[in-house]
């Protein structure tokens, strides 16, 4: 039977493997998701027949609870509020990592003192600390996210110094738990620094940073299912803990590299502060402005195009109309592709996703690295609801927050139209210098609501 279950484990483990490497294509994700998903039940199943604590009909109950919670916050869930799910979800991974090093603990000191060896207790320090910062620490980045804290990084004075002492706090207490494993006022300490470091670490982080917290949150979820695995001898739940632990870390790193930060300028936070200070000084912006029909005019005589889609299109739902308007181009045999940031939106893939989902096809999608070359060429630019992955502050001035940071070169086209509501910023909060440019027309109103008419008016051109 062991061989069985470690055979069926090893399988998860493989599909969970195999579906991670489809998610870095978007055409292939579905697939991937569909695998990993396949291997988590292998591993449920081969894990429920190990089971010797709960009976059948108690986990079947939390499953069917667990089940019903998912599926109606899956299908709910508006995409402009995925962040906010999946900080929940890395909450709850921590949550559960920090209860089985917890109840471990509680088990083996009630019974055989011998159980508790070095590598058990090591993995239960591990769990509690990884599980207790992810917990509360993805508690607050979901508060902030939501709106219902404050999005501003919250500073004061020696709060670094502050989180390093209850670091060593934690280290030393860590070392009399093993002096006295029975001692609970010891266990009760961990716990205590654990949830207020996760506090503590998110605070100061300022809402524009959140999205790279948020994964790095993931990979610490992942660190603590790791952990646990080691106090549950079970071994997919290792392997699958260090996929998530490496793959979150790799992806905060693409992250911070597509916002020019490093991980130690987000972590120390502050960001938002900065933001309101630097780059600010420049002359007033003149802007011209272009109306629907003209637009669909503008449309009629080009022969190429690029779309820059950002967050303000999430927000607007236009992804549907601008592959209306994509089809009216191509009636026309104008070239048409969409040029996608790293980071536009609020989440890696946001833009890929909006435009799957909108049937548009995967070899229009063109990554930021690869399009660059191509907008001196273009006859035509529409920014949909971006803004910051189109500012050439980011290339023109120093003082600029998001200096250095990778952008699109939309400006370098021949003719800009921006679609958004307002003169408002972005997320970085800096205003925008491309909107001043000679080559640049603004055609202000909700995103849907005015590609909608352009559609509508080249429709009737025919
Ligand atoms: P943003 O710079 O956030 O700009 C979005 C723009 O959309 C706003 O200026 C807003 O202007 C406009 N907008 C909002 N609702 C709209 C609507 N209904 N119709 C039309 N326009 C609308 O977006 P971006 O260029 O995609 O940049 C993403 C930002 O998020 C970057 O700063 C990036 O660093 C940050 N970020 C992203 C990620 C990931 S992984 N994607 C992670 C961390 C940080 P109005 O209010 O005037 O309409």
């Amino acid at each position: 039977m062991t061989i069985a279950i470690e055979l069926a484990y090893l399988i998860a483990s493989i599909l969970f493997i195999m579906g991670i490497k489809l998610l870095s294509k978007t055409k292939d994700a579905r697939r991937g998701n569909i695998l990993s998903s396949v291997g988590m039940l292998i591993a449920i199943v081969a894990t429920l027949i190990t089971i010797n604590v709960v009976t059948f009909v108690e986990i079947f109950i939390c499953i069917l609870i667990g089940t019903a919670i998912g599926i109606y916050y899956a299908t709910k869930v508006a995409m402009t509020k995925i962040p906010e799910m999946v900080a929940l979800f890395n909450g709850f991974g921590g949550l559960a990592s920090f209860a089985v090093g917890l109840s471990d603990y509680f088990l083996k000191s009630g019974t055989s003192l011998e159980s508790l060896d070095a590598v058990n207790l090591t993995s239960i320090i591990l769990s509690v600390l990884i599980g207790g910062v992810t917990f509360t620490g993805s508690m607050i980045a979901y508060l902030k996210l939501d709106g219902k804290v404050s999005g501003q990084p919250i500073t004061f004075s020696g709060q670094h110094l502050i989180n390093l002492v209850l670091l060593i706090a934690f280290v030393v207490t860590s070392v009399l738990v093993f002096i006295d494993p029975t001692n609970l006022i010891f266990i009760g300490i961990l716990i205590g620094i654990s949830l207020l470091l996760g506090v503590l670490t998110v605070i100061p982080i300022g809402g524009a940073d959140m999205p790279v917290v948020i994964s790095l949150l993931n990979s610490y979820s992942g660190m603590a299912a790791c952990a646990t695995g080691f106090i549950l001898n079970n071994n997919v739940l290792i392997v699958a803990g260090s996929l998530v632990g490496a793959s979150g870390i790799i992806l905060t790193q693409i992250m911070c590299k597509a916002m020019n930060r490093s991980l130690t300028n987000v972590l120390l936070g502050g960001f938002g502060q900065t933001v309101a200070t630097g780059g600010q000084d420049g002359p007033a912006i003149v802007i011209k402005e272009i109306g629907v029909e003209e637009t669909a005019m503008l449309f009629d005589s080009v022969s190429s195009v690029i779309v820059v889609p950002g967050y303000g299109m999430a927000v607007a739902q236009a992804q549907h109309v601008i592959r209306e308007l994509m089809e009216q181009c191509e009636k026309r045999h104008i070239s048409f592709k969409f040029a996608i940031h790293p980071v536009a939106g609020r989440m890696p893939g946001h833009m890929n996703v909006l435009l799957a989902e909108a049937n548009i096809s995967y070899d229009k999608l063109i990554e930021m690295e690869a399009i660059n070359d191509e907008f001196p060429n273009t006859d035509l630019v529409l920014i949909v609801g971006a803004n910051d992955v189109v500012n050439p502050a980011a290339r023109t001035n120093p003082k600029s927050p998001i200096y250095g940071m990778p952008i699109l070169n939309a400006d370098k086209a021949k003719t800009v139209i921006v679609s958004k509501r307002s003169m408002g910023k972005g997320y970085a909060g800096v205003e925008n210098e491309l909107f001043g440019y000679p080559n640049c027309l603004m055609l202000f109103g909700d995103a849907k609501q005015t590609i909608t008419k352009v559609v509508s008016e080249m429709k009737e051109m025919g």
